[in-house]
């Protein structure tokens, strides 16, 4: 698996001493998509904002496409361009006037003509369902506006990587699935994207690698279905459950699936597992029909 980011035993102290990340090692997969999961406090908002040097290791290194981050102004410059994130909190992205100028400022240091800033703006303010919005004032936006401009404004730098912290979080369900959509398109044509999330059931539908943080540190990391696949170790682990997985062992667990299965990863996937020609047979037989 070729990593487009890496991090090598980070450590990170806050300026009032409190430590955020005690040792973190990670391979972020090029291409890939990557959900940070963990309650508050376990400092994956810490670990993203290491990605594209705002924050500097207090031990430890990071990596992008195998070179050693060194926070020099110029490089630090280029990362940015290469790799954007969009804040918690929208109102410290967003730089003010309208939304297309607050979306064209970023093009605009990037030294883009005239007509290149206005194409990667349309396309940013089309690709987020934002046409209408473009000439209202950014400050009279709702919060979930708000934050799907923040998001717009990242889009138009056209990053190769985007790292989201709790994208969806401020999102009605609609925008929230939106989103994730437009960030597979994004996936497919070659974006890496990760995303830090308490949605346990959105991370395990959408993300290939999970990294699971607790105090500081990695748990675990892997797919969902190396993650869940078993039941007691996760208990063991105290890990916030999916709604589709605690159906599929409790299926196991009565016979009406055999576990040999692909674990099902959203409710699509439940929903064909449960009606599968082979399944009737056993559900007949549960039900005494
Ligand atoms: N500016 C700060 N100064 C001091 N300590 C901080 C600061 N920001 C965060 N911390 C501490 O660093 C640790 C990690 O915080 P972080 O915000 O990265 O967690 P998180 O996993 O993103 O949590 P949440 O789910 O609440 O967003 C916590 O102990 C937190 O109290
Ligand atoms: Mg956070």
């Amino acid at each position: 698996m070729e990593s487009i980011i890496g991090l090598e035993d980070v450590h990170f102290l806050y300026p009032d001493g409190t430590p955020a990340l005690k040792g973190i090692t990670l391979r972020i997969p090029h291409q890939g998509k990557t959900a940070l999961l963990g309650p508050n406090g376990a400092g994956k908002t810490t670990l993203l904002l290491h990605l594209n040097g705002i924050y500097r290791p207090t031990r430890g290194a990071v990596y992008f496409e195998g070179s050693h981050i060194r926070h020099s102004r110029s490089e630090i410059n280029l990362l940015r361009r290469q790799i954007g994130i969009v804040f918690q909190d929208p109102e410290l992205q967003l730089l003010g006037g309208t939304v297309y100028q607050d979306l064209s400022f970023g093009p605009a240091n990037l030294n883009l003509n005239n007509d290149l800033i206005h194409k990667r703006v349309k396309k940013a303010l089309e690709l987020s369902n934002l046409i209408h919005l473009a000439d209202r004032p950014v400050h009279s936006l709702s919060y979930g506006q708000k934050k799907r401009v923040a998001i717009a404004g990242v889009l138009a730098m056209e990053p190769r990587v985007i790292a989201l912290d709790e994208p969806t979080a401020s999102l009605d369900p609609c925008a929230a699935v939106e989103l994730m959509e437009l960030m597979d398109s994004l996936n497919a044509q070659g974006t890496t994207v990760i995303i830090s999330t308490h949605d346990v059931d959105l991370a395990v539908a959408w993300a290939k690698q999970l990294v699971i943080m607790e105090d500081g540190r990695i748990q675990l990391t892997g797919t969902a279905e190396q993650i869940y696949k078993q039941k007691l170790e996760a208990h063991r682990l105290n890990l916030n459950v999916p709604f589709v997985v605690e159906v599929y062992w409790h299926l196991i667990e009565t016979g009406l699936a055999t576990g040999i299965e692909k674990m099902p990863r959203n409710r699509k996937e439940l929903l064909n597992l449960i009606h599968k020609p082979g399944q009737t047979e056993h559900l007949s037989k549960a039900k005494g029909i």
